[in-house]
């Protein structure tokens, strides 16, 4: 069979759009730069800059911010944590107004990425960054640190909340259109972290093993698209190394993002993650963080200090020396500071400093919130159609447990929000009830809440009242998962279980009352098996936002149909996980032997491992019925194939339905996955109607990365096109013949 390169099939678009929307920069492999003024006023800049400057502009100034030239009117780029929201509480990374210091603000927040995730819904992804966007434009700041767009290869990485789930197709999409968002406020976007992120154990320090074709198919190719199609400004490098090299001064920094993929931003280290000056300024680091005198302050942190970071690698002491002796060649220098001036130019911030020109926590960003917590809620079981909760037939309803009255908003570390406006399910179900007599019972305390309730006979306690409160109400709602303690940024979870007493809280209201529902919150599996067959109805609601407790209510209420699909699959147990046995890895070392088989590629290849659910699955309170599937029987590897099928909802109420497309390449010259998820779209249908959904397929997407000829193949012969409800859940299929 011939092998067909797949750049000579790829039909090369460039599009050399500059204007107020972000500028899309050159396409990939071509050698324009960015827009011709742009590099005339960067290189007029450039020229005028004296060594000192260019080497001051390699550290950051403070905290969050970078090196501002006031003599040449370079501002310094004021920087602001996280992905879903301005982050405003403690920690010394909470920088939050142009001033440079802390005072709290309550920002919007936002759901965190998995919840995003969930909804498969790019236009949402986009709102979201435009109004996170908007808030930090609001606040004189100038970059968010997100999105996060890591892998969820661990189940227990305590940051799989942040990101968009286990497969790069779902993620690169998602991230694409939440940096165009960000961007289109003329804010500069993040894209973090750079590369193979996946636990936090030991991330400081830890080494990972990873081979070329899982980097090129499974944790490149949402940085990839992010650079390619979302011309994101700044990509943040991460803290682990990569086969045997520290990411801050990896080569793949120059080889793959500004020489394979024409990256024109610039590169901005991890708080506190570069080890050497010479080698990370000629590996294209433009900006170390955090910098100033606050950098000494941070490496007074213990897994700061244990990895041997120093800190304070790119200041101008150390840079200038080495830039004199040749050992950091002055061009590699222009070239760091050049990506930043380009951005400081393209993206308008060198002629409109932000000043604090709009609003925050605004009802419009408040409704964006509210809406990707509606829409990144899944419903994973619902015997007996048990939900929605039909209030005019219920006179008591109990809300039980450690996740009722709080409002899980966000995972832990630098990417939660507090703020001042957050829902929790048991007020808004209040708000909701009417007349219906709403019983709370706290049930078990989040263990290190409060110590008071964490006695046996506190407890004891406890769970009698929350069983009485069952068994006295019609329904039983039991609201369990983590807090930002648990899940967080720093550390990750130890097991799958849910916290300690929450399962026996379940079993014990399942018993007394056969009308229970589980929600919970986490943003990844937890372990479900002790109690799913005594437990009617359950919802995953991830971790919300401010909004979460309306969203919740509205679910449960039926005002709103629940539309999420799981972006992760949903295992029974850790043992079932494909990097089960390579997690967290020996002596510092994660060897990533699962390769690309990562999520549901592995469960596809290894049978005998059911998940409890499949990654792509969700329900509705409505049904969808899929026909007509249309393709052309060859395809010659120009313009984009088409795709269409029709869905119809067959049910009784409104439902949005998202349609995935995967791929298979059954005759492959290599191992590939059994599916590859290629396309998506969420389609809402009012009950009856039907609509056709069109997709375009290019050889990109029939493509798999062959390690021997370093290049993307899409190799001749049968492909399938799997259209499904759900990755187990294929509902139509037809095949096509790929002619060269
Ligand atoms: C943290 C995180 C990164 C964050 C940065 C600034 O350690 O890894 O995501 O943006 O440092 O707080």
């Amino acid at each position: 069979m011939r092998i067909v390169p797949y750049a000579a099939v790829l039909i090369v678009s460039t599009s050399l759009a500059f204007a107020q929307q972000p500028a899309h920069g050159p396409a990939a492999g071509s050698t324009e730069v960015a827009n011709a003024s742009t590099e005339q006023r960067v290189q007029d800049l450039l020229s005028k800059m004296t060594l000192e400057e260019k080497a001051t502009m390699l550290s950051g100034s403070s905290w969050m911010d970078s090196a501002p030239i006031s003599r040449l009117g370079i501002p310094a780029i004021r920087m602001a944590d996280g992905p879903m929201g301005i982050r405003n509480w403690t920690g010394p990374s909470a920088v939050t107004n142009a001033e440079g210091t802390r005072t709290t603000i309550n920002s919007t927040a936002f759901p965190a990425g998995i919840a995003i995730a969930a909804s498969w819904d790019p236009e949402l992804a986009r709102e979201e960054g435009k109004a996170l966007g908007a808030e930090v434009a609001a606040i004189g700041r100038d970059m968010i640190l997100g999105p996060t767009v890591n892998i969820q290869r661990a189940p227990l990485w305590g940051r799989n909340f942040e990101g968009f789930g286990e497969d790069p197709y779902l993620t690169g999409r998602l991230g694409v259109s939440y940096i165009e968002g960000v961007q289109s406020q003329g804010v500069i976007a993040t894209v973090k972290h750079f590369v193979a992120n996946n636990e936090e154990f030991e991330r400081h320090r830890i080494d990972v093993a990873v081979d070329d074709r899982a980097l090129h198919e499974i944790y490149y190719p949402a940085f990839k698209a992010a650079i390619q199609e979302a011309n994101v400004w700044s990509v943040m490098s991460a803290y682990n190394k990569v086969n045997g090299v520290y990411c801050a001064e990896n080569p793949l920094l120059k080889s793959t993002l500004e020489k394979a993929w024409n990256f024109q931003g610039f590169i901005v280290s991890d708080w506190g993650s570069t080890y050497s000056t010479a080698a990370t300024v000629n590996a294209g680091m433009s900006i170390e963080m955090p910098g100033g005198p606050p950098m000494q302050t941070w490496l007074l942190r213990p897994e700061t200090k244990k990895s041997g970071n120093d800190g304070g690698y790119l200041t101008p002491e150390k840079v200038l020396p080495l830039v004199k002796s040749g050992a950091i060649p002055e061009a590699n220098l222009d070239d760091n500071v050049r990506r930043i001036l380009r951005i400081l130019v393209e993206s308008g911030l060198i002629d409109h400093p932000h000043t604090r020109t709009g609003s925050i926590d605004t009802p419009a960003q408040r409704a964006v919130a509210r809406k990707g917590a509606e829409e990144g809620l899944i419903l994973l079981k619902n015997s007996g159609n048990l939900l929605p909760l039909q209030a005019g037939s219920l006179h008591t309803i109990a809300v039980i447990g450690p996740n009722a009255a709080v409002d899980r908003s966000g995972g832990g570390g630098s990417s939660l929000v507090h703020s001042s406006l957050l829902v929790a399910p048991l007020d808004a179900i209040k708000e909701h009830a009417g007349s219906i007599d709403v019983r709370y019972a706290l049930g078990v305390a989040m263990p290190g809440e409060d110590p008071t309730q964490d006695t046996p006979e506190a407890r004891k306690t406890l769970r009698d009242a929350a069983v009485a409160a069952a068994k006295s109400s019609d329904v039983a709602l039991v609201f369990v998962g983590y807090s930002s303690k648990f899940e967080t940024e720093g550390k990750d979870r130890e097991t799958m279980d849910l916290p300690d007493g929450q399962d026996e809280l379940i079993q014990a209201v399942a018993a007394a009352n056969s009308k229970t529902i589980v929600v919970f919150n986490a943003g990844d599996p937890v372990t479900l098996t002790r109690w799913i067959d005594q437990v009617p109805a359950v919802v995953d609601a991830f971790y919300g936002g401010e909004e979460a407790g309306h969203a919740i209510a509205s679910a449960l209420f039926g005002d709103i149909n629940p539309s999420g699909k799981l972006p992760f699959t949903f295992i029974k147990a850790l043992k079932d996980s494909p990097s089960y046995g390579n997690y967290p890895g020996e002596n510092l070392h994660v060897n990533y032997a699962e390769g690309i088989y990562v999520g549901y590629r592995y469960f596809d290849k290894h049978v005998t491992v059911a998940p409890l659910y499949p990654f792509g699955y969700g329900l509705s309170y409505t049904s969808f019925e899929y026909s007509g599937l249309k393709l052309p029987k060859t395809y010659n590897g120009h313009n984009p194939l088409e795709a269409s099928v029709t869905v119809r909802n067959s049910g009784s109420r409104q439902g949005a339905e998202i349609v995935q497309l995967y791929i298979a390449d059954p005759h492959a010259s290599v191992d590939r996955p059994v599916k590859e998820l290629k396309g998506f779209r969420r389609v809402v249908l009012a009950p009856g109607e039907s609509k056709t959904v069109t997709f375009a397929l290019d050889s990109q997407a029939l493509s798999f990365y062959s390690t021997a000829q370093k290049q993307w193949i899409a190799e001749p012969g049968r492909f399938d096109v799997l259209i499904g409800a759900s990755s187990r859940d294929i509902r139509q299929k037809a095949s096509f013949e790929l002619t060269k």
